[in-house]
């Protein structure tokens, strides 16, 4: 007999109530600090994961290729050499490209895991990928991977994919405390895969996040909407500006909203009169690029192995494969 759909199972780490008071604090928080800066989390609204995806399509954007190019090109090695029979995604979002390795594990693969702070976007995924893998289990968990990888479901051999280079979203301490949380809950036979986007020419990179198009600017500004209507704020979208610029001590690019004239933005919710100077930046995102020594240093650091590394022809973009040391 045919394999057959199996229901979704979500795992709500973070309920609405949950999420509120986090995006309260860290909007107090980073409101009323000098230089303001707000944690990237709160783009992934349901139309922020949507505008995301219009980026991963831009001409400008080579990352999402680039990644693509590496996982066609290892996936058969990854399902002989791992065999995994759960495959855990974090920052899954719409997995676009973990499709290519449902696929190539389909053998083996028992369990998918999708692991996101957007709810809508991530119940969306999971339906599509049980409808297209009759007999996959998909056991969707709904968390902040900077509190909850510990709660990821435990036994047999896991596949933990970090794709997109969303490690690079975090501080370089905010990385140290993941990869360590995460390779504390690693068995001798499960594996890391990490995506990470690598140095390179200036112009290339400060083009992937200002595209002609305008779409990485709308998502840039997208959490100034999430603000507006979860914390009632008034925040005029038409003030601000996009930038986006490369920080050469730092190796990684800001993403950052100007405010274009001086004002005073209301925030009732957490009780807040934000004041902005005319040419002031908010920050709302970095983005780290990356060295292959500088990978290899983190994972060991967190007591990770460095298996294998591998480029596309660009050497654009890097996948790492770990396991615990
Ligand atoms: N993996 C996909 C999507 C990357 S976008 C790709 O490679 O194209 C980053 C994703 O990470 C979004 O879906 C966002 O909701 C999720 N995310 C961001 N911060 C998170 C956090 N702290 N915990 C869990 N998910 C997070
Ligand atoms: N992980 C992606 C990256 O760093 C996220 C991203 C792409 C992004 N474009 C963006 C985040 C624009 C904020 C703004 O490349």
């Amino acid at each position: 007999m045919a394999p057959s759909v199996q229901p979704v199972l979500v795992e709500v780490h973070l309920d609405e109530g949950e999420l509120a008071r986090s995006l309260q604090e860290d909007a107090r928080r980073g409101l009323s600090t000098t230089p303001k800066a707000l944690p990237p989390k709160w783009f992934y609204d349901e139309r922020g994961s949507r505008l995301f995806e219009r980026i991963t399509h831009l001409p400008e954007y080579y990352p999402t290729r680039r990644e693509r190019e590496i996982l066609e090109a290892r996936a058969g090695e990854l399902a002989s050499g791992v065999r995994p029979d759960t495959l855990i995604e974090l920052g899954s979002g719409f997995s676009s490209k973990t499709r290519l390795l449902l696929d190539a594990f389909a053998g083996d693969l028992r369990r998918f895991v999708p692991f996101d702070v957007s709810e809508p976007t991530l119940r969306q995924a999971s339906e599509a990928i049980a409808r297209e893998h009759p007999g996959l289990r998909v056991h969707a968990v709904v968390g902040d991977f900077q509190h909850h990888v510990g709660l990821l479901p435990r036994g047999g051999r896991r596949l933990i994919a970090f794709l997109g280079s969303t490690v690079g979203n975090l501080t370089p301490d905010e990385r140290a405390k993941l990869l360590a949380d995460l390779a504390g809950g690693m068995e001798p036979d499960d594996a890391l895969l990490l995506g990470t986007d690598l140095v390179k020419d200036v112009g290339r990179l400060e083009a992937a996040y200002n595209d002609r198009a305008g779409v990485t600017a709308e998502f840039n500004l997208n959490v100034l909407r999430v603000l507006n209507r979860e914390l009632d704020a008034d925040f005029g979208l038409e003030r601000f500006s996009h930038r986006a610029l490369w920080v050469p001590e730092r190796e990684w690019i800001e993403m950052r909203l100007r405010a274009e004239v001086s004002q005073e933005v209301r925030l009732p919710a957490v009780g807040l009169t934000v004041a902005f100077e005319e040419g002031e930046e908010l920050r709302t995102e970095m983005s780290a690029k990356f060295r292959r020594e500088d990978v290899e240093a983190e994972l060991a650091a967190a007591g990770l192995e460095p298996r294998a590394w591998w480029t596309d022809r660009a050497s654009d973009f890097a996948l790492s494969l770990a396991g615990r040391a």
